[in-house]
């Protein structure tokens, strides 16, 4: 209170909001005032005026990249562009085709809200080529380094590896806005422009991205970037006409700065396995109760601060008025994202398995069944989580009951869409399965709860992509697209060739129809 009292003794109430801050980069969101406010290490004293403490501080590069142009990348572009003074902002394609097509247009992108079309324009575009990963490894970039691996076995980044046309210009602020199982690939192509002070933003559907990418982008933590996480629950699609997305329904995005590692002690859980099975068949009964290690600090590390480049992204989220972006502790997005999990693990899957609307699984006897048998798995992992065993509630939050209460309203809301999972397997696209439902089955294994039903249902939706992708693919090369459809792409190192090229010989590449055949 002392701080908030001094703060009030110029006679009239001055905010951190309020109108005396012109300065564009103004203070706004979570921990307003604990940031501004000058910590123990920090000399000289910083001035309690927001404007001079972030001259004083200025942000290095204001740039914000933008990765993965589909719907949501093009909802965030689109508007972050609206805001006063606003950002610069780089779209990067993932493909020579793409950057050729935004090339040859207008090079505005429009947003569709309510059938009104608001075009804005002001992108810069650069090029980083997406790169295929297998079994941890970048694979297949051509890049002629006979060795790209150092002696210690990580992957050395080379000039080589930077691909023709590509940028090399360092990302400070980036969003990446790809599907979850995009971001490995695409982080691969600019993992050499980020570096330790950077933050990237991740706004996928599914948990265990950011913990993939720590262990396979950036395994060395000295080195690694800071992240922010974001929960969107906007509904976007896009059109035929390039660069337009449609915000068909409105809703708002979650944010949070995750904690790095290099500036805070591991948190004091210790991930041992709570159940054991038994050799007769007994009731599942927790082994021990969640292990806090006695020498680890508090939960709440008052020393940990937020970086420049994270502070400026997260305020520029938050001051763009069509995201309706907030910002959360890391403690509190960590369960908005499991509840949002949870609605997930079961409106997708079951909407691919019944191929209907997020409507078909309500007001069904028998679905009702399927739904409390899946959810009793899901609540079990999420309450036995070492992370969530000092937050309050927990048990309550995430009992079967309440999470059968979030399901059916989510379903009831959204009950006209098709749910973005079976979008994905109607065109032979992969979902993102790994992400909702294999996580709660991998979590589940790491602590000895068995899932079978969601693995099962796993492996159906898995099972039915595979068959529809066949389906699909045995007209692939050499059936004509029909009228009004795209034109098939061959996917190639250098960036997707038009399949007609490619079978009358017109590519850079000439072995490419043998390859073909
Ligand atoms: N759309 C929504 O309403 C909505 C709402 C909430 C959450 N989400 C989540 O947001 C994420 C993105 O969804 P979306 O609907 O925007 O998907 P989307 O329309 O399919 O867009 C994904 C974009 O990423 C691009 N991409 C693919 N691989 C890439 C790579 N390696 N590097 C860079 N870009 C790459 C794709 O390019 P190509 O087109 O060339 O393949 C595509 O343009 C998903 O996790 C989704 O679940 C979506």
């Amino acid at each position: 209170m002392g701080r908030v009292a001094s703060y009030q003794t110029s006679g009239r109430r001055r905010s951190w909001l309020g109108p005396e801050s012109t300065e564009p980069q103004a203070k706004q969101g979570i921990n307003a005032e604990k940031d501004a406010s000058p910590t123990a290490n920090e000399a000289p004293r910083m001035s309690r005026n927001p404007a001079e403490f972030y001259r004083a501080q200025p942000v290095r590069d204001r740039r914000i990249h933008v990765m993965g142009l589909g719907s949501v990348g093009y909802f965030i572009a689109h508007s972050l562009k609206g805001i006063p003074n606003a950002p610069p902002v780089t779209l990067v394609f993932h493909s020579r085709n793409g950057l050729k097509q935004w090339e040859e247009s207008p090079k505005r992108l429009q947003c569709v809200t309510d059938r009104d079309t608001e075009r804005r324009e002001g992108y810069d575009a650069d090029l980083a080529l997406s790169r295929s990963r297998y079994h941890g490894k970048e694979v297949g970039s051509n890049t002629g380094d006979p060795f790209p691996e150092g002696s210690d076995g990580q992957e050395r980044p080379s000039a080589e590896s930077i691909m023709y046309g590509e940028s090399t210009e360092p990302i400070n602020s980036l969003i990446l806005c790809m599907k979850s199982t995009h971001v490995l690939s695409a982080l691969s192509s600019v993992k050499h422009r980020l570096h330790k002070d950077s933050v990237i933003c991740f706004l996928q559907n599914g948990m265990g991205i950011v913990e993939e990418v720590s262990k396979e982008i950036f395994p060395d933590v000295a080195t690694r970037p800071h992240y922010m996480v974001g929960i969107n629950s906007h509904g976007m699609h896009r059109t035929d006409d390039p660069f337009t997305v449609v915000h068909a329904g409105f809703g708002a995005i979650s944010l949070g700065i995750l904690p790095n590692e290099r500036d805070r002690e591991p948190a004091p859980y210790t991930p041992t396995p709570k159940f054991a099975a038994h050799s007769s068949p007994q009731p599942i009964e927790p082994v021990r109760p969640a292990n806090p290690s006695p020498s680890a600090p508090p939960v709440t590390d008052s020393n940990s601060t937020f970086t420049t480049n994270s502070r400026y992204l997260l305020r520029t989220l938050l001051r763009t008025p069509v995201l309706c972006a907030a910002g959360f502790s890391p403690p509190d997005l960590l369960q908005l994202q499991l509840e949002k999990l949870a609605a997930n693990c079961i409106i997708n899957p079951l909407t691919v398995m019944l191929d209907g609307r997020n409507g078909s699984i309500l007001y069904n006897y028998s679905l009702t069944r399927v739904i409390r048998l899946l959810l009793s798995e899901v609540s079990l992992v999420i309450r036995s989580l070492p992370e969530l065993q000092y937050i309050p509630n927990v048990q309550q939050r995430f009992d079967p009951g309440r999470l059968e209460t979030v399901v059916v309203g989510v379903a009831n809301r959204t009950s006209d869409n098709i749910s973005s999972m079976l979008a994905d397997v109607r065109a032979g696209r992969q979902t993102e399965i790994d992400y909702i439902n294999g996580w709660i089955v991998k979590k589940g294994e790491e602590m000895g709860v068995k899932c079978f039903m969601n693995f099962m249902l796993m492996h159906m939706v898995k099972g039915k992509g595979g068959f529809i992708q066949m389906e699909l693919g045995e007209g692939v090369p050499f059936v004509e697209p029909r009228l009004g459809e795209e034109e098939v792409m061959i996917k190639d190192a250098f960036g997707d060739i038009p399949l007609a090229d490619v079978v009358a010989g017109e590519t850079s590449t000439p072995e490419e129809p043998e390859k073909l055949r």
